[in-house]
């Protein structure tokens, strides 16, 4: 942002080139090569100056900026695509023996003296795409479809930070494919897959049943922001046409891949001959359950090019790869009891309690059954014999139930009619029941606090879920502010089991250090529904502060990239409940300081605190981008004249305001000035 105003076109060009690369480069560190090399405020701010620069002149920004990573417009439905190369699937094998005779007709096609050398890679459970680059620059990005014609999701898949717009290569270009059409897959780590899960169930949506499906329903969202915010991910395994570059073995071209800045799936090796690939294909299996994304398999490729080209394809798989799928992860168990436990949103879950069971590697002892609708569709009784699986490698689940084995004996399971915490009335929402006592049902609560107390909100150290639980039941705190109440009650803390003197001193210097805390933080702790991290780091940046997100507007807040309009709803109702805001004033009373995003940044600045108004036409910006400018120099600008306003800047036909400003006797300047004052408080 600094000094937008004084550069030439030609400086401007050279500045958005610098930091289009420079923050492509950081990119690639933090989100393929998990080193980051600088702090994420200090990327931050590169991405903000590179935005104002691209909306002050908005024809020199690239193709390949990072800022277009967010904010498309969503489309009324995918263009389609044709793919020049078709894009096959494979076949599978599911035994040794099997796998032998794939071998066996490798060797017989080729008339192959020697042993093959093979390719062995993990089968990431997720969307097949294609990526295209022309020159290093991605052009094009499409799904498989009927593996003929796909749908175009580029812009989608703009937003997978690990997807590179440019490909990396040295200096002058030279060395990179002029054509290359990348093959992989989209997924999501199990990791995210169970926040998007928790996220969706506190939000009453329907959950997704495994990392396929959230990631097949994640890329295919007509609107992108929706895309950018489930954190897909991307490994490449192949390639369609590529022009100007060839390689002569797989493994060398994925090598290559990996210098472009493309990431691959991890495990690849290249084996000679059977025997060693079959061990190659062992050791896959058993990588499956720590892996961090779902496999469905590994697949095993002939390694030399020249080869694949002479062995060619059938017509709906290649001859030159094949699929060895795993056995499916299942284990045979008995469910002793259909129990109900009560969310942070007070939804009741019935889960099943199992006889313990070792599902591939991993020891099974529940089992949500998620919805009562779900359990009725299976018919699961308590005393029945069930399988249970790992959907997408992640979430136990009572797959079958073993209805042959019924002695007459097994319980169906009933809904309670009150809530099983705190005795309230329960409602039915779409497939959900409620408790609808909200934070006087003690189960509620419960959870409220921990998420309060959490890493991501307040970080409050030592007060985990045992505390918790401790000082609600023990009536030490009542609501998530008794937190900042605590060290005016020593000695009912003292009174409490396992409590010492140190541990309580550590305690609440932990609660003392907490109370300063960052805005976006604050946000996520307040449990709004739809607010996770991502949303609040938003709510935070684009509003910096939360006077200006209370007042927000439904409107307002649907401006915000990341947020539709069921988000907006949510935080608009939110601070108009009445109770909710008493909250906050309780916090506030308490010593909570919420730290807006600009008093961090421009501690010094001299506008800091400086309220302005603009009325009328700007000559060199629009006015919300005048607006930015005074924000990031710790400034606010409001719409309405009043005895707050600082500075009134009048541009052209400045009309009904500024006749208000005037007999506010309020300070006008006009655009020049104010060009001066942002000056001078630069350089300050
Ligand atoms: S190679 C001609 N390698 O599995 C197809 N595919 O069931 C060559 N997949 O459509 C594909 N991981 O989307 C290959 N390491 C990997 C893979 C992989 C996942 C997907 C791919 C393909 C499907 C076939």
């Amino acid at each position: 942002m600094n000094k937008i105003k004084a550069l030439s076109k030609d400086e401007a060009k050279g500045r958005i080139d610098a930091l289009t690369q420079e923050l492509n480069r950081h990119n690639y560190l933090y989100y393929a090569l998990d080193r980051p090399e600088i702090p994420d405020e200090a990327y931050d701010s590169m991405l903000r100056e590179l935005q104002g620069l691209e909306e002050a002149f908005p024809e020199l920004k690239r193709p390949d900026s990072p800022t277009s990573r967010v904010g498309i417009p969503p489309t009324k439905a995918f263009k389609k695509v044709a793919h020049r190369a078709p894009m096959l699937s494979l076949d599978n094998v599911f035994t040794k023996a099997e796998f032998e005779e794939f071998d066996a007709r490798i060797q017989r096609f080729l008339n192959a003296r020697s042993p093959i050398e093979y390719c062995t890679e993990p089968k990431v459970d997720g969307i097949a795409v294609e990526l295209v680059y022309e020159n290093g620059l991605f052009v094009q990005g499409s799904t498989r479809g009927d593996g003929y014609t796909g749908e175009d999701v580029t812009a989608n898949l703009k937003t997978i930070q690990q997807i590179p717009l440019r490909l990396l290569a040295p200096a002058n270009s030279q060395g990179l494919p002029s054509l290359l059409e990348v093959r992989g897959e989209v997924y999501m780590t199990k990791r995210e897959f169970l926040r998007l899960n928790e996220e969706r169930e506190a939000n009453l949506k329907p959950v997704f049943a495994n990392p396929r499906n959230a990631a097949a329903g994640s890329l295919r969202q007509l609107d992108p922001k929706i895309t950018a915010r489930r954190r897909l991910r991307f490994f490449a395994h192949g390639v369609g046409m590529m022009e100007g570059e060839s390689f002569r073995l797989h493994s060398e071209m994925m090598e290559a891949f990996e210098r472009y800045g493309i990431p691959t799936a991890p495990k690849r090796k290249t084996c000679k001959g059977l025997q060693e690939a079959f061990s190659a294909l062992e050791t896959l299996e058993s990588f499956r359950v720590q892996a961090p994304f779902g496999m469905d398999g590994a697949v095993v490729k002939v390694n030399d090019l020249e080869l694949v080209r002479r062995l060619g394809d059938k017509t709906r798989s290649p001859r030159w790869a094949v699929a060895y799928k795993f056995s499916a992860i299942a284990g045979k168990t008995k469910v002793l009891d259909i129990r109900v436990f009560v969310g942070r949103t007070g939804v009741l879950t019935p889960v099943a309690i199992l006889a313990p069971v070792n599902v591939g590697g991993v020891t099974v002892s529940r089992a949500s059954l998620h919805t009562y609708d779900e359990l009725a569709k299976k018919d699961v009784r308590i005393g029945d014999a069930v399988l249970v699986t790992r959907a997408g490698d992640v979430i136990p689940e009572v797959y079958a139930v073993l209805k042959e084995e019924r002695t007459g004996k097994e319980a169906a399971f009933r809904m309670p009619e009150r809530c099983v915490a705190c005795g309230g009335n329960i409602i039915k929402e779409g497939a959900y029941y409620r408790c609808v006592r909200g934070l006087a049902c003690n189960a509620q609560l419960k959870q409220t606090l921990r998420h309060f107390c959490s890493k991501g909100a307040f970080n409050v150290l030592g007060l985990g879920k045992k505390w918790l639980e401790k000082l609600l039941d023990n009536g030490v705190i009542h609501d998530v502010a008794d937190v900042f109440l605590l060290h005016e009650k020593k000695e009912d803390l003292l009174a409490l089991e396992g409590m010492g003197q140190r541990l309580l001193q550590n305690l609440l210097a932990s609660i003392e250090r907490s109370k300063r805390i960052q805005l976006a933080r604050f946000l996520y702790a307040l449990g709004i529904r739809h607010v996770g991290e991502y949303v609040a780091k938003q709510l935070a940046e684009h509003l910096r502060s939360l006077e200006a997100i209370e007042r927000a507007s439904k409107g307002e807040l649907q401006e915000i990239p990341g947020v539709g309009p069921e988000i907006a709803e949510s935080v608009s109702s939110f601070f108009q409940e009445p109770g909710n805001m008493r909250v906050i004033e309780k916090l506030r009373s308490l010593g909570v300081v919420v730290l807006n995003p600009t008093e961090q940044r421009c501690g010094s600045s001299p506008l800091r605190g400086k309220t302005f108004l603009f009325t009328g036409e700007l000559e060199r910006f629009s006015r919300e981008e005048a607006k930015r400018l005074v924000e990031a120099l710790g400034a606010r600008a409001v719409s309405t004249p009043s005895a707050k306003v600082d500075y009134v800047i009048a541009g052209r036909n400045p009309g009904s305001k500024e006749q208000k400003s005037r007999e506010l006797g309020l300070t006008i300047v006009d655009e020049p000035t104010f060009y001066k004052i942002i000056e001078a408080n630069h350089a300050a």
